[in-house]
């Protein structure tokens, strides 16, 4: 490299360095995934998790993750601390709370975190269904805080919902959805706080469905598994199922709503089945026996498989490009 270019370099990267230090707070199941995707991405990840136990749980889990997906380097990246106290607050440009889902424990948790930081920086929440303004209103310059929910597994799925409180500023919008977007990942903005956003919506209403199928004895579980996989689900990886109905033409479309909708299931309980299978203990991965058999020699090695299948997929994606390029 020679030197007019190195400064270049230099300059360029000053200025992303900026937008690079993110403060995580809580590291279980999401937040362990969240963390990884912002290393992954060249952020400097300062990661808060007050329990030993998780703790030594994810120093394992990112060790052999980031081998699997042959980044091992970007442990670098982790920092991971036992309090509040040791992240470098003033150095972030973003902190996401990833705590559980509860009301009282996250305004705790905003209420310390706000003094600590600098104004600018933005302040989400990965929470999946209390509403944002609910959880932001705490904060004394609600107008920065936002949700920020990635799904699971956060480090392999591209898509992140961000959605705007009642106070939520454009500039906090402009800026999550910037750097979700140079993480290489696919913003999916929502204007207003509604219940499931955008994402847990779509596929509830299609539970909804699944597991009154399920019910009523129309179909086994894995047979619902294959039409989705083999029918419609894996099309919609290339193109969306709104753009596919340009494809194969709105009036036909309408034809089959008006002959369809009248026979869904429109129930506001959940189903029979789901009741019945918490009851028992079949909790899925965890228990052992969920819909399926989960035994423990080889449920690791099963996971492993479907995430790297997921991770190949997503980069495939990545190299066609958002499906308005066809
Ligand atoms: N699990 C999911 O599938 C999923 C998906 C999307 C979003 N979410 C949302 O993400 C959030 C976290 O969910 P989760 O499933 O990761 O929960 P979790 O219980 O697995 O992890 C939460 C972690 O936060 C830690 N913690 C609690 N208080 C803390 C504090 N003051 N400082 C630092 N660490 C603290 C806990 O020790 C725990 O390890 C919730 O708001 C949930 O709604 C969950």
């Amino acid at each position: 490299m020679n030197k007019s270019a190195g400064k270049t370099d230099g300059k360029k990267k000053a200025k992303a360095k900026a937008a690079e230090h993110v403060v995580i707070v809580g590291a279980g199941r999401m937040g362990a995934d969240i963390a990884m995707a912002f290393a992954l991405n060249g952020w400097q990840c300062d990661v808060v998790e007050t329990n030993a136990r998780v703790r030594a749980r994810v120093i394992k889990y990112w060790d052999t993750e980031l081998r699997r997906m042959r980044s091992k380097a970007k442990m670098r990246n982790l920092n991971l601390w036992a309090a509040m106290q040791g992240p470098g607050w003033l150095k972030a440009d973003l902190v996401v709370e990833v705590v559980p889902e509860d009301l009282e424990l996250k305004h705790k948790l905003l209420k310390k975190i706000e003094p600590l930081v600098r104004k600018k920086t933005i302040i989400a929440t990965n929470t999946s269904s209390l509403r944002i303004s609910d959880i932001t209103g705490v904060l004394k310059h609600p107008e920065r805080g936002a949700g920020f929910h990635l799904g699971v597994p956060a480090h392999i799925l591209l898509a992140v919902e961000i959605t705007k409180g009642e106070k939520t500023s454009s500039k906090t919008i402009e800026k999550l959805t910037a750097w979700t977007r140079a993480m290489g990942k696919v913003p999916i903005v929502l204007n207003r706080d509604i219940p499931g956003m955008l994402i847990n919506r779509l596929q509830h209403a299609m539970y909804r469905e699944i597991y009154h199928l399920i019910d009523s004895g129309v179909a086994t579980p894995h047979d619902i598994d294959c039409a989705v996989r083999f029918g419609f689900g894996f099309k919609y990886s290339i193109v969306g199922p709104v753009f596919s109905r340009d494809i194969h033409g709105v009036p036909v479309h309408l034809a089959t709503a008006t002959q369809i909708y009248p026979t869904l299931y429109n129930g506001v309980e959940p189903s029979a089945t789901l009741t019945r299978m918490v009851k028992d203990g079949h909790h899925g991965v965890t228990t052992g026996r969920g819909f399926y058999k989960w035994p423990k020699a080889t449920t690791e090695k099963r996971l492993e498989a479907f995430a790297t299948q997921l991770g190949d997929a997503f980069k495939r994606i990545k190299r066609v490009g958002e499906p308005a390029d066809f």
